[in-house]
């Protein structure tokens, strides 16, 4: 999804920009662009393709010392340098960049061209810089202002006023952006990851805010043009964590950093004593927790199905009804909000923009949401009523790994808390806080099978189609399983309850059509098996993945082995070798693995 940053302050401003929009690549663009504005006036500089492209274009000195950048993913207007951003009005005194969509654009464009506007792009930005120029606010603010009272849609959009040289002018609606603070020096960008390298204190505008940032200073204000005084906050990312570090892709690197990653999530919040987790962020007392008679989670594509798997622990656990629900689908049912439902919503980026209307939908009806976020102080986060920070680092593999791992043990501790409110034994609490504390050395142990499911990987690239299958707790393991592996190496992956094979799917197995068979160690794995042998007997080509001890029959068929678990934290482990079988399949068919083709990071359109 597209990409904004924005400079000021006493460096030349295109190193800066093209380096933070090279922080940005992850998300997926299509192209890319900068405006710099020096003694020579504005700048502008455009290219379809990657940001390197972008670089090797602009002149050697170019000096300014104020700038914003842009890495566009096509929405209005194909991917041509004429719509990338920065956008520009006729006289190119306004420079503007723009993430979101401005819902009317189409009309005030109408209004625009009959009054002799020239357009120059098909983009629904080049609306905002033709109104701004147009307005007759004396300020740069109030010339922004003025165009916000008359479009519609999600934004965050950066402005670049050549009367202007000694601000930036932002402003943000649903479509996330921060400003860093140096020294002498400001920053503005749509991701942490383009700022951390400069500084790590930020200001997180909210929706409905706007800013005016000098190389010194920053005040920010609302519609109605009230201050609303921000104090910056200290942002805990290590520059060394959003690199490469060595690896040749971020998805791998991801993977390999769980047992750390996920030993740093749990410090301090297990409580060996009572057989709970300490999860103060939640904002809610044991009666609160107490008082809650089912639980409603909501995420998109991974993240909902490890909401599945959060709802299984929750159910086996707590004893209380959950289910889990797509978020993009959620508010357009008018859904039934229940005073006594605890909502969760789920996300690595937290910006997901349908995860993030879902919690508006749930706010708006009254209800009580809290947050399974990964980047803190994004959208979602601030917008819940409460949350579990996931602490897994910046991920920038576009196919989430180790954040999905982390929602996982984040949904356990949830339903830990749950639990120990209602009947759970102390010693059942303690035997999951057990589990809980094996996890990471268990994820050592699966990394160290990497080979093995490399050669298994490459004998699957080689499919068309694939089925993952796996039943009750092994089911959303499936899921996300056959969407890893088509995210990252285009093979066609469906994912079936065992059971249901033979009330349809097993009309596709045959010799070219292998099986993923999910067959954990718990108290179905005889029916499972069985349900193997209506594969085996029309050919099809099986992989298992289960526990140790589980006797498949065939030695012929390939077998990853995970280490056993307690039953509820079972799916969390067997969810990490079909990682490893994704990105070692698409390494297989040679595949751009930390950027699948049309697909985003972080999608923040609905
Ligand atoms: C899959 C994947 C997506 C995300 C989904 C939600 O690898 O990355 O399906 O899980 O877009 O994203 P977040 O978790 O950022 O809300």
């Amino acid at each position: 999804m597209c990409g904004i940053v924005g400079y000021i302050g006493n460096q030349n401003a295109a190193p800066i920009l093209i380096e933070g929009l090279s922080r940005l690549e992850y998300r997926g663009y299509d192209s890319a662009g900068i405006a710099v504005l020096g003694s020579r006036g504005p700048q502008v500089f455009r290219r379809v393709g990657r940001v390197r492209d972008l670089d090797a274009s602009l002149p050697r000195r170019l000096a300014g010392k104020v700038g914003i950048g842009h890495t566009r993913w096509a929405t209005h207007g194909p991917a041509t340098e004429e719509n990338a951003h920065p956008q520009t009005s006729e006289d190119g005194r306004i420079s503007v960049v723009h993430n979101g969509i401005i819902d009317n654009a189409a009309t005030l464009r109408e209004r625009l061209d009959a009054k002799g506007v020239k357009f120059s792009s098909e983009t629904d930005t080049e609306v905002i810089a033709h109104l701004i120029a147009r307005s007759e606010a004396p300020t740069l603010e109030g010339a922004v202002l003025d165009v916000l009272s008359r479009i519609t849609g999600t934004y965050a959009i950066a402005v670049l006023d050549e009367r202007h040289p000694d601000r930036l002018v932002v402003a943000r609606n649903g479509s996330p952006l921060i400003l860093g603070v140096g020294d002498h020096e400001m920053f503005v960008a749509s991701d942490l990851s383009a700022l951390v390298r400069h500084t790590t204190s930020v200001v997180h505008l909210d929706d409905g805010e706007l800013a005016t940032v000098t190389a010194t200073e920053f005040r920010t204000f609302s519609k109605d043009e009230e201050n609303t005084a921000k104090i910056p906050t200290t942002i805990d990312i290590d520059f060394e964590d959003v690199g490469l570090a060595g690896y040749r892709h971020y998805m791998r690197k991801e993977i390999l950093e769980q047992p750390t990653t996920i030993e740093r999530m749990l410090r301090g919040r297990l409580d060996e004593r009572f057989g709970t987790a300490r999860l103060d962020g939640l904002n809610l007392g044991p009666r609160e927790l107490r008082w809650f008679r089912r639980v409603k989670i909501l995420g998109c594509g991974s993240a909902y199905y490890v909401g599945q798997m959060g709802a299984a622990m929750i159910e086996e656990l707590a004893r209380v009804p959950a289910d889990a629900e797509p978020a993009s689908e959620f508010r357009y049912r008018n859904p039934i909000v229940e005073p006594d439902t605890l909502y969760v919503a789920v996300s690595q980026s937290g910006e997901t923009a349908d995860t993030a209307f879902a919690v508006q939908e749930v706010k708006r009806k009254g209800g009580q949401i809290v947050g399974l976020v990964n980047v803190v102080g994004s959208t979602i986060a601030r917008e819940c009523d409460g949350g579990v920070y996931l602490h897994a680092g910046p991920e920038v593999a576009v196919a989430s790994t180790k954040a999905l791992t982390h929602m996982g043990i984040g949904f356990a501790l949830l339903a830990l808390c749950l639990a120990r409110v209602r009947d759970l034994s102390i010693a059942d609490g303690q035997r999951i806080i057990t589990g809980l504390r094996s996890i990471p050395g268990q994820i050592e142990e699966i990394l160290t099978g990497e080979p093995g499911i490399a050669k298994i990987a490459a004998g699957l690239a080689g499919a068309q189609s694939l089925f993952f299958v796996g039943r009750v707790r092994g089911f959303p393991v499936a899921r996300e399983g056959a969407q890893k592996l088509k995210e990252v190496s285009y093979l066609h992956a469906e994912a079936y309850q065992t059971s249901e094979l033979k009330h349809g799917p097993l009309a596709l197995i045959c010799e070219s059509l292998p099986t993923v068979a999910i067959v954990p160690d718990d108290e179905l794995t005889d029916r499972n098996l069985a349900a193997l042998q209506q594969i085996v007997a029309r050919k099809g080509p099986l992989v298992v993945v289960t526990h140790p001890g589980v006797a498949i029959g065939d030695p012929a068929v390939p077998a990853i082995t995970v280490p056993k678990n307690e039953r509820e934290l079972d799916p969390i482990l067997l969810t990490v070798p079909l990682q490893l079988l994704a990105y070692h399949a698409a390494l297989a068919l040679g595949h751009d693995i930390d950027k699948p083709r049309n697909l985003a990071k972080s999608v923040t359109v609905e």
